[in-house]
């Protein structure tokens, strides 16, 4: 039986005293008032916080992770952070994929593969992102896009490593626009995805997997979506800047 995971991408926002707010006032709260047991939440800080958001997480009130990671082991690539480091923190999940990395960093199949395997190999769960363009919905291309994103680096992989992937499917058209797919979308393209892991390993494989929602999810229509049979929670960006946005969205799962 999955559980509903409700993941907050903070992207390149707050400072330090900020985050520290935020994290605190977060963690406070969700030990006051744990949310229900089906509930995980777990959340994305910039990396400098991660340490910070370490510290917010003691009680195990929720686990965190980073945005990113490099696609090496270690060594002379200045500015990249590593999966080592990352877990080193005690994090136990990395985003990887998200559309905004593949599009201003271009990132492509070979290297988000090496990311997730850097990933794999540190022990942190990877959050692989997958998700169309306006332009490929329009042309009714949103289904061999999503296909080909998880063949060119999910599907290369064991059916054993694959058991520890995050699946987070997010339209680029959703993202930051305020424009959130319908119920009817997300459910068809989870129940998709869900599928095509079926097909590619096993139907236990498949029922096991978590898959989230992200585009302008929010405290409005989170509930909404993550009733959606397919849909196992969301990894929210601007709503989880807020503090109680987020805790609405928590206590809403
Ligand atoms: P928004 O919730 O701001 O649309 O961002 C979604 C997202 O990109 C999460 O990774």
């Amino acid at each position: 039986m999955r559980k509903t995971i409700v993941a907050g991408n903070w992207k390149m926002n707050k400072t330090f005293s900020e985050a520290e707010d935020l994290l605190f006032e977060i963690s406070e709260q969700l030990y006051d008032t744990p949310p229900s047991q089906g509930v995980d939440v777990i959340i994305f800080p910039p990396f400098p916080f991660l340490e910070l958001t370490a510290d917010a997480a003691e009680d195990d009130v929720f686990y965190f992770g980073a945005q990113n990671c490099a696609e090496h082991d270690k060594g002379a690539y200045t500015g990249e952070v590593s999966a080592a480091m990352i877990k080193s923190l005690d994090a136990t999940h990395v985003i990887i994929g998200h559309s905004e990395r593949r599009k201003y960093y271009g990132e492509t199949g070979e290297i988000l593969l090496n990311k997730v395997k850097q990933a794999l190999n540190n022990d942190l769960v990877p959050v692989f992102c997958i998700g169309e363009s306006l332009e490929d919905r329009e042309a009714g291309r949103h289904f061999d896009v999503i296909k080909e994103q998880l063949s060119e680096v999910v599907f290369k992989l064991s059916e054993e490593d694959v058991s520890s992937i995050i699946i987070a499917y997010e339209p680029v058209w959703a993202i930051g626009t305020g424009k959130t797919a319908t119920t009817e979308q997300a459910q068809e393209m989870h129940a998709y995805i869900r599928n095509l892991f079926a097909e590619t390993y096993s139907k236990e494989l498949a029922e096991e997997t978590y898959i989230l929602y992200g585009g302008s999810c929010n405290a409005k229509n989170a509930k909404e979506l993550f009733a959606c049979p397919d849909v196992d929670g969301g990894l929210i960006g601007g709503a989880s800047l807020n503090k109680d946005d987020f805790l609405t969205i928590i206590y809403s799962a």
